[in-house]
């Protein structure tokens, strides 16, 4: 195969770099790309340490385990979020706490929020979901009041800003997934950013079975996993890294397009991010004011255009069956807000013309939905 025509010109050198790499495999101690990468990060977000693992769950986790959450432990987190946010809180003994929303659906609602707090809690921890934040900053100021860590799920979050500041840096770890579809990708992985020494030699540490333990520990003198990134993958994500900027600005331009087409139409509303946030546009959102918004997100997955509730079947996590011994309190805001938000999936494969194939869609099964 001629390789030259058939991989995009984005990804020549990285596929360049992946073959020169293959040619040393299979090399046990190898390391050099992992490392690399890390360096890479910590520049690029502007943080002192980055440590890769092998996805944005490992990160999650090894957060936790290294601000010291563990059983008996609750952590606040909020009902707009995903399983895989929820479910490492659970990994390491925690139990989940959650919170309702403000009345724009990205921000934490702060009464709910402080009247959660018991002695038992030791964590908060944000979810950017679609990329979108509320106010780190007041966050910050919340746990730091109240001597509590605060991880960041960052894991939609890569390239969004708050108040000029990178997502996924304000608290003790942020945490980052590679995964397929992310704007920085690399197959799978994922990375914990920190400007804490000890947060990130602890998950240095627990990434692989404590067997290069922190200054002044024995090797494996404690348990821990195997969530290394593998180095193939720190190749893909290097390549990936190098073109960051220009991946977080195809994927605003692909949301703005999307949302330019539909914006003003009855039925449809743009949320407008606050004048603090750089939204990295992660995916299309549009909030929808119809009868049984679910079921129209569940039509347009089933027709082709993919989104959050219709392929993968999004809910308020405190509504899942899952969680329900978690969920002594309905959070009703969030159900609202993800159960009548379309978010799209888009990837940088998606064209424009895609784009305003779906923006066709949309109009056309808006204007045939009973009661619109
Ligand atoms: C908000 C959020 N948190 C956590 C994760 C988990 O990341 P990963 O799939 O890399 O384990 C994801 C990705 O699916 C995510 O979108």
């Amino acid at each position: 195969m001629d390789l030259d025509r058939v991989i995009d010109d984005p990804l020549r050198e990285t596929a360049a770099a992946l073959a020169s790499l293959l040619m040393r495999l299979p090399d046990p101690d190898t390391g050099a790309q992992v490392e690399q990468l890390e360096t890479e990060l910590a520049a690029t977000f502007g943080v002192r340490h980055a440590v890769a693992v092998a996805s944005g769950t490992a990160a999650l986790h090894c957060a936790l385990a290294a601000c010291g959450v563990g059983a008996g432990d609750e952590v606040l987190v909020p009902a707009v979020s995903v399983v895989m946010s929820v479910a490492p809180i659970v990994f390491v003994g925690a139990k989940p706490v959650f919170v309702d929303c403000d009345e724009t659906g990205a921000d934490f609602n702060y009464v709910d929020l402080g009247s959660k707090v018991t002695s038992r809690t030791r964590a908060v921890l944000s979810v950017y979901l679609w990329g979108r934040s509320g106010d780190p900053q007041r966050l910050t100021a919340f746990a730091a009041e109240r001597g509590l860590r605060f991880i960041e799920d960052a894991c939609q979050a890569h390239g969004s800003r708050f108040a000029g500041r990178g997502l996924g840096t304000f608290g003790d770890a942020g945490c980052f997934s590679l995964r397929d579809g992310k704007i920085l990708w690399s197959g799978e992985g994922g990375f914990i950013l920190s400007n804490d020494a000890a947060v990130a030699a602890y998950c240095r540490a627990y990434r692989t079975h404590w067997q290069m333990p922190p200054a002044g520990e024995r090797p494996m003198s404690r348990l821990g996993h195997n969530y290394r990134l593998a180095e193939p993958l720190a190749v893909i994500a290097r390549g990936n890294l190098a073109r960051f900027d220009e991946l977080v600005g195809r994927r605003r331009q692909q949301s703005s397009l999307l949302t330019s087409l539909i914006m003003g139409l009855p039925g449809f509303t743009i949320p407008i991010p606050r004048p603090e946030e750089e939204w990295n546009g992660y995916a299309p959102l549009i909030q929808l004011d119809m009868p049984d918004s679910r079921a129209f997100s569940e039509r347009l997955a089933a027709i082709g255009v993919p989104n959050s509730v219709g392929t993968f079947r999004l809910v308020a996590s405190d509504q899942r069956l899952l969680f329900a011994p978690y969920s002594p309190s309905p959070c009703p805001r969030a159900k609202a807000y993800i159960d009548s938000m379309l978010a799209i999936v888009v990837s940088e494969r998606n064209s424009d013309h895609d784009i305003e194939r779906y923006a066709e869609i949309l109009l056309q099964e808006m204007n045939a939905w009973p009661g619109t």
